[in-house]
């Protein structure tokens, strides 16, 4: 596996990849590889003849007071996971090469990123887009690989993608889950014992809601307050929001009367975990590939 610094470099790596009809697949991360990481390079190593894996942890969609000093790193334990994966080329930007003094340039998608997420974290979702929007022109991939955990990322990207004509096309993958169901995360690391013991409540909570939809239940106030009942109970848990959301737009919605996504967001301590599971009365859409 080759691991590539200079952005100038990895793109004149790749656009020779591509003048030998090479089919390419990026996955953008933050580093700190868990299982949900590697199904993404899966997906890509199984559709891709070239994966590229960028590791960057983008201070442009830290808040003030959040976590970007303390994000995890492991370069070398990545390094290790990224070659037993099969992927080609790791590409590792340094802070001041993605953006050097003077950067004046962010890509921003409305109304998809002020809700949910959005809310709560202004200029998060500016951040996400403005670096993969760097990305794929730095990487000219075919396919670009996201993870439902975040469902509001992979939305607001597939956004962008159409919005500007990115010529990629994007794919999501499904979210990775321990045994007791929390979403894999970098930041599960954060969690103390008993905070631990306690993260799964936000799945089951979930999982609940979205059983009684299927059982009938279309009130989005309804679903959210079995939510909410459930995640009260949990006294290490601090829910920040529980919300229904049409797909894929994000739009609000009152009954259940379309594909729609029921998403969390709770803090355990200092960790704030989100999840979310996708709603379908119809039972046509299983994944965020179908919206
Ligand atoms: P990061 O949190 O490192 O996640 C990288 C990718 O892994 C994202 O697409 C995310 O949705 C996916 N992922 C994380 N946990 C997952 C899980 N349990 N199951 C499946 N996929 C999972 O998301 C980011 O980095 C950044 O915002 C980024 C897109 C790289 C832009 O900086």
């Amino acid at each position: 596996m080759e691991q590539v610094t200079e952005p100038e470099a990895i793109r004149s790596r790749l656009l020779a990849a591509c003048r030998d009809g090479r089919t390419v697949g990026l996955v953008p991360t933050m580093g700190y590889f868990h299982d949900g990481h590697l199904a993404l390079m899966r997906a890509a190593r199984r559709d891709c003849d070239l994966v590229v894996t960028s590791i960057f942890v983008n201070p442009l969609q830290f808040g003030p007071g959040e976590d970007f000093g303390d994000y995890p790193r492991d370069l070398q334990r990545d390094r290790e996971a990224a070659a037993q994966v099969d992927v080609d080329l790791l590409f590792c930007p340094a802070v001041e090469t993605m953006y050097p003094e003077g950067f004046a340039t962010f890509v921003r998608v409305e109304r998809l990123t002020e809700v949910l997420c959005g809310r709560f974290r202004p200029g998060h979702f500016q951040g996400v887009a403005t670096v993969v929007a760097k990305l794929f022109n730095l990487v000219p991939a075919d396919f670009a690989y996201f993870g439902e955990k975040d469902a509001q990322q992979a939305l607001v990207i597939k956004r962008m993608v159409r919005d500007l004509n990115f010529p990629i096309r994007v794919i999501t993958v499904p979210t990775v889950r321990e045994i007791d169901g929390l979403a894999m995360s970098s930041r599960n690391i954060y969690l103390s014992e008993a905070q631990r013991r306690a993260a799964p409540v936000l799945y089951q909570s979930l999982l609940e809601a979205k059983e009684a939809m299927e059982r009938g239940e279309r009130s989005g106030e309804a679903l959210c307050h079995m939510v909410k009942r459930r995640i009260a109970r949990e006294p290490e848990a601090r829910l920040q929001y529980v919300e229904v959301r049409g797909l894929p737009d994000l739009e609000e919605l009152t009954e259940v009367n379309k594909p729609a996504l029921l998403a969390v967001a709770a803090y355990f301590g200092k960790a704030r975990l989100i999840d979310n599971v996708i709603l379908d009365p119809t039972g046509r859409v299983k994944s965020l590939n179908d919206v």
